[in-house]
């Protein structure tokens, strides 16, 4: 079913951008929250069996929010165990013909087969009809993009369906320059531009403003509220020589973030990227990011049968 209003060009992102950013994702998850979440479906799918009509191969039923082009699907797949049938979600086609082009092949943990459909849909069109029979709803790199009022619909859906959740990647709002011997940078500039690149990051992408680096904060309340059962964990991009690929792009993005945010103080965000930019290059500095990974288990659920 596709989306009855084109997306807003700040929630589009470019394959090109999301492939440079997977192996730093996929480094900085947490295994402990991915083998929980797998704990937890085996659980499931092993508690009361003659309640669940669904054929064998499908029983465990995976909903990734924003998928992009897999790189969720791509990582947690092989990690949880069992046929797997997973339902991509995005509002951007091209992404979503990615996803399934690159992911047609991968098996379970246990070498069971994954099968996948794709729904081009709003995320609020999903929230709606999107997860209904899903044991685990799933997402990475999302919820800084979306309001406040969105996260909860987007927590009562999930409690309708009875699901569990595993929330990867989402910022926490810290960005921090480290020199070689660990130490944190964080000058009048740095202090100054980082705020800038928080208060952009809250910007109004449709709807009203974005939570930005609340999302952890607020995930975790959500859940909470709703009786469910939380573990998070740290999951910082750590991006050194190997990583500066994905560093310059990153810091381009804020350069012209920054640009937006400040039009006044171009000269100054310049100086302040060209500063940083030149010491990562000469290995001088690594760059963290902060992120977090939020796993949230109904309390009550984890057979089909006690779905509300
Ligand atoms: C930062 S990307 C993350 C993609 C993927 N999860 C990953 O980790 O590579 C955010 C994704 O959410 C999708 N998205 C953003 N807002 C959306 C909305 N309102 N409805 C549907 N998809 C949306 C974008 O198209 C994009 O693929």
């Amino acid at each position: 079913m596709p989306t009855s209003t084109p997306p807003a060009t700040d929630a589009l992102f470019s394959d090109q951008w999301l492939t440079l950013r997977e192996p730093a994702d996929h480094r900085a998850r947490d295994a402990q929250l991915t083998h929980a979440a797998d704990q937890w479906l085996v659980r499931r799918a092993a508690t009361n069996p003659a309640q669940d009509t669904r054929p064998f191969e499908t029983r465990r039923t995976v909903v990734d929010l924003g998928c992009g082009s897999g790189s969720n699907l791509r990582y947690l797949a092989p990690r949880l165990q069992g046929a797997q049938q997973w339902r991509l979600i995005d509002h951007d086609a091209g992404l979503l013909a990615q996803a399934r082009q690159r992911c047609e092949s991968l098996a379970s943990a246990d070498g069971q087969p994954i099968h996948l459909e794709t729904d081009q849909l709003s995320l609020t069109t999903a929230w709606q009809h999107g997860l209904e029979g899903a044991d685990l709803v799933t997402a990475s790199a999302l919820f800084d993009l979306l309001t406040a009022d969105a996260l909860e619909a987007m927590a009562d859906a999930c409690q309708r369906s009875g699901c569990a959740v595993l929330f990867a990647l989402s910022i926490d709002g810290l960005i921090r320059f480290h020199d070689a011997s660990g130490s944190a940078l964080y000058d009048d500039d740095d202090r100054f531009m980082l705020a800038a690149l928080q208060a952009h990051q809250h910007r109004d992408k449709g709807g009203g403003p974005a939570v930005g680096g609340e999302a952890p904060r607020r995930l975790r309340e959500s859940f909470h509220r709703r009786g469910y059962h939380i573990r998070e964990a740290a999951s910082p991009w750590r991006l050194g020589p190997e990583s500066q690929p994905l560093a310059e792009a990153l810091m381009a993005g804020w350069r012209q973030a920054l640009h937006e945010h400040l039009p006044q103080q171009r000269d100054r965000v310049d100086q302040w990227h060209g500063r940083h930019l030149d010491d990562l290059r000469r290995g001088r500095v690594t760059l963290t990011v902060g992120h977090r990974d939020l796993l949230a288990t109904p309390a009550d659920a984890t057979h089909p049968g006690a779905r509300a």
